[in-house]
């Protein structure tokens, strides 16, 4: 493991990190896409063909996730950030609250929130933790049928991709922790901390699809790597 000192981490995580939590992950055997064709519920087109199907899908999702909490991992990474003595920033590619919960500060959604909707008409937006249908009414511009989830389906620009640049640009050190890599822009991260001399750590079950391009990989489950990697940066740190 790689002991330099670093004063800018940036933490890419994905749908691995909540895997422990009992969020379903996307793309394992029996992830969300191994049961749904994400065109019909995850693009902007399937929302205009069926948007009953598409809130029903973001109504079950929001139900479940109100019962889950933050894992062993989410609470390392919201320590690294408290005692890190440098910069931690931390985008997630989930939608669920769980790093909130855990306590990090410095977070960004690049695919949104699944505890908020937004107004597609007027862009007004709020957090919702119900269920809400085709017919909802928007409370700012009283439109109605124009309320989805503020959640970025494929086709769509990821939110703050302007400000995830410069951090990427500026960090030393980049983790990734718990995504296969499969989804464009957030799997180029890597090769853009790279360029700016960045040193580079996978932190996943397995190897994901870019695993070849990073300078270290640990595999394994998220609750029990990121804690001992925390440690080992925090220990580096501070001696
Ligand atoms: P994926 O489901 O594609 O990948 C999850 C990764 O986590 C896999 O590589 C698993 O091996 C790994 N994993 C599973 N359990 C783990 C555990 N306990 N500890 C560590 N790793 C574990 O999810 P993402 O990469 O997050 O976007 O998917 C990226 C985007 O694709 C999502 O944000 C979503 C999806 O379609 C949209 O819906 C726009």
């Amino acid at each position: 493991m790689s002991t330099r000192p670093y004063s800018k981490i940036v933490i890419l995580t994905g749908a691995g990190i909540s895997a422990e939590s009992g969020v379903a992950t996307f793309r394992d055997p029996k992830g969300i896409w191994a049961e749904y064709d994400y065109q019909d519920v995850a693009t902007p087109e399937g929302f205009s063909r069926d948007p009953a199907k598409v809130l029903e899908f973001y109504n079950m999702r929001r139900k479940l996730h109100g019962d889950v909490k933050p894992n062993a991992a989410h609470v390392a990474v919201s320590r690294l950030e408290a005692e890190f003595p440098g910069e931690v920033i931390v985008v997630t590619q989930n939608v669920d609250a769980l790093h909130e919960a855990a306590g990090t500060q410095t977070l960004i959604h690049m695919h949104g929130e699944i505890l908020k909707r937004l107004c597609n008409a007027c862009q007004m937006r709020e957090t919702w933790h119900d269920d809400f249908d085709a017919n909802a009414q928007c409370p700012s511009c009283e439109l109605r049928g124009t309320l989805r989830p503020d959640v970025v389906w494929f086709g769509e620009m990821p939110y703050h991709m302007e400000k995830i640049g410069a951090h990427l640009e500026s960090a030393d050190l980049f983790i990734s922790i718990g995504t296969s890599g499969h989804v464009y822009p957030a799997a180029g991260f890597v090769a853009e901390a790279r360029r700016s001399g960045a040193h580079t750590v996978e932190l996943n079950l397995e190897p994901s699809e870019g695993a070849s391009l990073f300078h270290e990989t640990i595999h394994g489950k998220a609750g029990t790597i990121v804690p001992a990697y925390v440690d080992h940066l925090l220990e580096a740190a501070t001696r």
